[in-house]
């Protein structure tokens, strides 16, 4: 049976959307799947607190898992940009949980989180608003039929959220072309008469945009563009504790499916493995000593993506349990990419704050430390 590697975030959890849509009493936005509080509880979590729904004749009951860590704040006012006349971009280091968050508030506003505009150079108009299809559009002139719509044109036929990711990526004149969609909420399609020619935004329109501050800046935007939006920043995860349940939860996710979910990732490893990313990330270490920073990003997103490489290599050449070399095994293709001097800012880490923890033979820092071997 074809499986897909990844689901969109709508179909990812239909226990949790059933439970969240019979327990939304409040009003909703027009255009809106869910209530504001709704939305929230989705991407924050329920704490605990089982929601009951019926399903096939029986009650059943559900926890919402927490899926954005952070500033609850931040969300709140992400969810009141999303209702407002105004976009909203979300600004911040890679790995930051930015596309993560878009997705989730798309899917839990609008019920799709798949309108989505992938910024880049080579990007064009077309790509963002409609083409056609040209076979149709020479045989019969311009219509209807022959439009082919992207996802801006769908977003606000639908009075969906469309999602515009790496916005700044994009060149200037397309950025612009969000201009008066976003300002007078109609699309005009030159090429066609009367009320085709005209695209409405329908209620629960919206763009949430993201943006990496290590690619072409936000300053690059034009102020007339930026006036659009709501900034949020979203800043790394603060705390340790924190991360690594992130980092624990997206492997554990991750691996099902993919026949290696029976592999065990030691509670002690994982802290080896996100102790890293987050001491070299900050530059010191929990004790206060400095440490060499990588010019790459050592992002939330990262050590996910070395969590799940050390959980495959452990299930394909270990013993189906994640042992600290596997981690670091798995370290430099993370951390070492545009610049080998990265390698040297490991070793750092690995005499400056791996090594006196393992002379003081703390937990497992003592066989991390062996492994350094494998940081060439
Ligand atoms: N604060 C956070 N809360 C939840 N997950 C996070 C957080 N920060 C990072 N992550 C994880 O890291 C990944 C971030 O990736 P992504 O959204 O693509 O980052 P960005 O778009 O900011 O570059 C997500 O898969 C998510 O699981
Ligand atoms: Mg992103």
């Amino acid at each position: 049976m074809a499986q897909a590697l990844r689901l969109p975030v709508e179909q990812r959890y239909p226990e949790e959307f059933a439970a969240l849509r019979a327990n939304d009493k409040d009003p909703k936005p027009p255009g809106w799947r869910m209530s504001p509080r709704t939305v929230e509880t989705f991407i924050l979590g329920s704490q605990g607190k089982a929601l009951e729904y019926e399903e096939d004749g029986e009650t059943r009951s559900c926890v919402i898992d927490k899926k954005f860590y952070g500033d609850d704040v931040l969300v709140q006012r992400a969810i009141v940009t999303m209702a407002s006349d105004r976009g909203l971009l979300l600004v911040g280091e890679p790995g930051t949980a930015k596309s993560w968050l878009s997705e989730h508030l798309a899917a839990a506003v609008a019920g799709d989180s798949l309108l989505a505009i992938q910024g880049s150079a080579g990007i064009t108009e077309d790509q963002i608003k409609y083409s056609w299809n040209y076979a149709l559009l020479l045989a019969e002139g311009p219509s209807k039929r022959a439009l082919v719509p992207a996802p801006l044109y769908l977003g606000m036929r639908d009075g969906k959220i469309v999602r515009f990711e790496e916005i700044t990526r994009a060149p200037h004149e397309v950025q612009d072309t969000l201009l008066s969609c976003m300002s007078d909420k109609v699309l005009v399609i030159p090429e066609l008469a009367g009320s085709d020619g005209v695209v409405l935004a329908q209620r629960g329109f919206n763009i949430i945009g993201t943006a990496n501050t290590r690619d072409r800046g936000v300053n690059e935007m034009s102020s007339a563009l930026k006036r659009r939006f709501n900034f949020e920043t979203v800043p790394p995860v603060e705390d340790l504790n924190e991360e690594i349940r992130i980092v624990r939860g997206q492997v554990k996710n991750l691996l099902e499916g993919t026949g290696s979910d029976d592999t065990e990732f030691p509670n002690e490893v994982m802290e080896l493995l996100v102790t890293t990313f987050h001491e070299i990330r900050s530059g010191r270490t929990m004790d206060g000593i400095k440490v060499d920073q990588a010019s790459s990003v050592m992002s939330t997103a990262e050590a996910v993506s070395v969590g799940f490489h050390s959980a495959l290599f452990a299930s394909f050449f270990g013993k189906k349990k994640v042992e600290p070399e596997h981690v670091v095994i798995n370290l430099a293709g993370a951390a070492v990419k545009e610049n080998r001097d990265d390698v040297k800012v490991l070793r750092n880490y690995w005499d400056v704050a791996v090594k006196p923890r393992a002379n003081k033979e703390l937990g497992l820092w003592k066989a991390y430390f062996k492994a350094r071997k494998y940081l060439r």
